[in-house]
């Protein structure tokens, strides 16, 4: 049984656009008076105008669901960078960082990240699984239909595994609306238990790594290379052997040094996330590469620092995309399209640059190239707003309830 929808005031697809560099709004395939169809399990077979789908339609064993209100129809949004498995608060931070402390410096004195590992190994899971719950219901709400989740926050075996577990337990939870995609992200910092990084990431590579692959439970491997937290030899070292291992892997790289996102290029990761601090040559080599170059405006803005580079990384020819990094010390704000919608205003980027960077390319970051663009043989992932023009979603960036509903692999949430 197929599942028409229609007609949409107006469909953005998002097909046919380029995966690398800069995009202009003309561009956009926007189709008025659309509709889609997608089959049982949950990839599109038709779209386009909503006349001619109707007779499509009659060929077919289709069920249909009339529209009849305005409506926008986009791909789903994909949020390819979060912390949002996380107990505990970090508003302490916050406060000191807005009275002038900086990132690093609460991190030297023992509180950031290790603040919320200490909740975060106290919180059982059944408790860790209710807050995660209910940040990604919120998430849910804001129109992402795919969301990474990044374990970090335990830095022990037994601590790591019961994130992961969180996260792969509400994957499975047919009420959470959205397509989970785990990452472990042990190598966070390197816990004060142990001597030396090296020492740290031995044991995540003898110890915990094997258990993630025997059970599952991620596929991707993260790093935070940082002057407070693992240098670039260790990192290179650790993500050569979770490559060996099979993992995809992914760093945080650039966030105040810029000497990570080098060697995210020549290990082909899937993504260097964060580059505020990254300089022309770092732009550069990302420019060359397949590795994606992912924004997080609400670390920008939750540390008071300048954003990701977005104009010059896409007219260089990089693969852009943007995520909220959404967690409880450096980008506590969440909210995607808003955060999207400041980057675009301080970086000068298009309508389609933004909506690419929270979309396909995104997906790309993720390895998901089933998804992101509305077109057949994609995942029927959509997001739909209340609106006429589709040029209010980004105006109106802040406002909820413009929302009206999203579609995940053709289930409506
Ligand atoms: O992406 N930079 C490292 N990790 C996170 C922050 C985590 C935290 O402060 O709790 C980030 O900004
Ligand atoms: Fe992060």
């Amino acid at each position: 049984m197929h599942t028409f929808y229609g007609p949409f005031t107006q469909i953005v697809t998002l097909r046919g656009l380029s995966l690398r560099g800069a995009l202009k709004d003309e561009q956009l395939e926007i189709i008025t008076d659309g509709g889609v169809i997608y089959d049982e399990y949950g990839y599109i077979t038709s779209v386009g105008k909503f006349q001619d789908l109707v007779l499509i339609s009659k060929t077919q064993n289709t069920c249909y669901v009339h529209i009849d209100e305005p409506l926008v129809l986009l791909p789903g949004f994909v949020d390819c960078h979060t912390h949002a498995c996380y107990a505990g608060t970090r508003t302490q931070d916050f406060a000191m960082r807005m009275a002038g402390k900086s990132y690093l410096d609460i991190a030297r004195a023992g509180g950031g990240i290790m603040h919320t590992v200490r909740a975060t190994r106290e919180a059982s899971l059944e408790d860790l699984t209710d807050l995660t719950y209910a940040r990604l219901q919120r998430i849910r709400e804001e129109g992402i239909t795919t969301c990474e989740v990044k374990s970090g926050y335990g830095l022990t075996v037994e601590d790591e595994l019961k994130m992961l577990q969180v996260i792969a337990d509400l994957k499975a939870e047919s009420s959470i609306g959205l397509d989970l995609v785990p990452t472990c992200l042990a190598a966070h910092i390197k816990p004060p238990e142990f001597e030396s990084q090296k020492a740290y990431l031995d044991y995540l590579l003898h110890e915990l790594l094997p258990t993630i692959r025997a059970k599952g439970l991620s596929q991707r491997v993260d790093i935070f290379v940082e002057e407070t937290a693992f240098d670039v030899e260790n990192a290179r070292y650790y993500l050569t052997k979770a490559q060996e291992m099979g993992f995809d892997i992914t760093l945080h790289a650039d966030q105040f040094t810029p000497i990570a996102s080098r060697l995210a290029v020549e290990l082909n990761a899937r993504s260097a996330d964060h580059l505020e601090h990254s300089t022309d040559r770092e732009i550069k080599l990302l420019a060359n590469s397949n590795t994606v170059a992912v924004a997080l405006p609400g670390a920008s803005m939750g540390v008071g620092d300048k954003f990701t580079p977005a104009r010059k990384l896409l007219d260089a020819g990089a693969i852009l995309a943007i995520a909220t990094d959404l967690n409880p010390g450096s980008a506590p704000m969440g909210n995607l399209r808003w955060q999207a919608s400041i980057l675009a205003m301080y970086e000068k980027l298009s309508t389609a640059e933004v909506f690419a960077g929270i979309t396909f390319r995104a997906a790309f970051a993720l390895g998901r190239q089933d998804r992101g663009t509305i077109e057949v043989g994609k995942r029927a992932d959509f997001t739909a707003f209340k609106l006429s023009d589709y040029r209010d979603i980004l105006y109106q960036a802040s406002h909820q309830q413009i929302i009206d509903g999203t579609w995940v692999k053709g289930k409506v949430f």
